[in-house]
C-alpha cells in the first residue's frame, strides 16, 4: 500500500522495506569492519529501535552483545524537549565499546541525555547508530557515526516508528502528507 491513514493523518510511502534492508546491511558491514575483535555492546533505545536493532544485529558477524534502555520525549508529532528515563541499564558498561542503536535522531535531545547518563559509567567508547537522521532538526551537536538514512524535516512512521503509538508494525517507512 502506498498511502495509509493513522488517526487524523495521511502518510505516503517514503522508504520501502527493501531499501531499508539494503541500508541496514551497509551500516552493519561498516560496524563489522570497525569493531572486529572489540566485542561491542549494542544498546537499543526502546520502543522505536526494536526492528532496526534486530535487523542490524542479524547482519553483524562479529562477537557482540545487546541490551535495551527506554526513554520518553515525544507526544504526537512534536518533541516536548522533556526527556525521561523509564528503563535503565542493569549491567556495567565500564570499559566497554558501546553502540547506541536509535530509530531516529531528531532534535538530538534524547541522544544527548543518553550520552550524559552513559558517560558517567566510563565506557571505553560510545558511537551512535541511527536508522534515520533529520539533520535540519538537530538542536544540539550530536555526532551520529552510523546513519542509514538522512531525511528532510518530515514526520515519518513505520518499521518501529510510531504516530501516537500506531504504525510501528509497518514494514515500510511512510511520511506525513501536510
Ligand atoms: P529527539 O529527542 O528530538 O531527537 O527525538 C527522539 C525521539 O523522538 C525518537 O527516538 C523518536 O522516538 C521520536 N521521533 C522523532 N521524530 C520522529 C518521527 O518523524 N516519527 C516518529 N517518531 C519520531
Ligand atoms: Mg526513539
Amino acid at each position: 500500500m502506498s498511502t495509509i491513514k493513522i488517526n487524523d493523518k495521511v502518510f505516503n510511502i517514503s522508504i520501502t522495506h527493501e531499501m531499508i534492508q539494503e541500508g541496514v546491511k551497509r551500516v552493519a558491514d561498516e560496524i563489522n569492519k570497525d569493531y572486529k575483535g572489540r566485542k561491542p555492546l549494542l544498546l537499543g533505545v526502546l520502543n522505536g529501535s526494536f526492528m532496526f536493532t534486530a535487523d542490524l544485529m542479524k547482519n553483524l558477524d562479529i562477537e557482540c552483545e545487546i541490551s535495551f534502555v527506554k526513554f520518553s520525549s515525544y507526544e504526537g508529532t512534536d518533541t516536548t524537549g522533556n526527556v525521561r528515563q523509564l528503563i535503565g541499564l542493569t549491567e556495567s558498561i565500564k570499559g566497554r565499546d558501546i553502540i547506541i542503536v536509535e530509530d531516529i535522531v531528531d532534535t538530538g535531545l534524547t541522544m544527548q541525555k543518553i550520552l550524559d547518563i552513559l558517560t558517567v559509567d566510563e565506557p571505553q567508547s560510545i558511537a551512535i547508530a541511527s536508522l534515520i537522521l533529520k539533520p535540519a532538526r538537530l538542536k544540539v551537536p550530536v555526532y551520529v557515526k552510523y546513519s542509514v538514512f538522512n531525511i528532510p524535516d518530515r514526520f515519518i512512521v513505520g518499521y518501529g516508528l510510531d504516530y501516537d503509538g500506531l504504525g510501528r508494525n509497518l514494514p515500510n517507512i511512510y511520511e506525513v502528507v501536510e
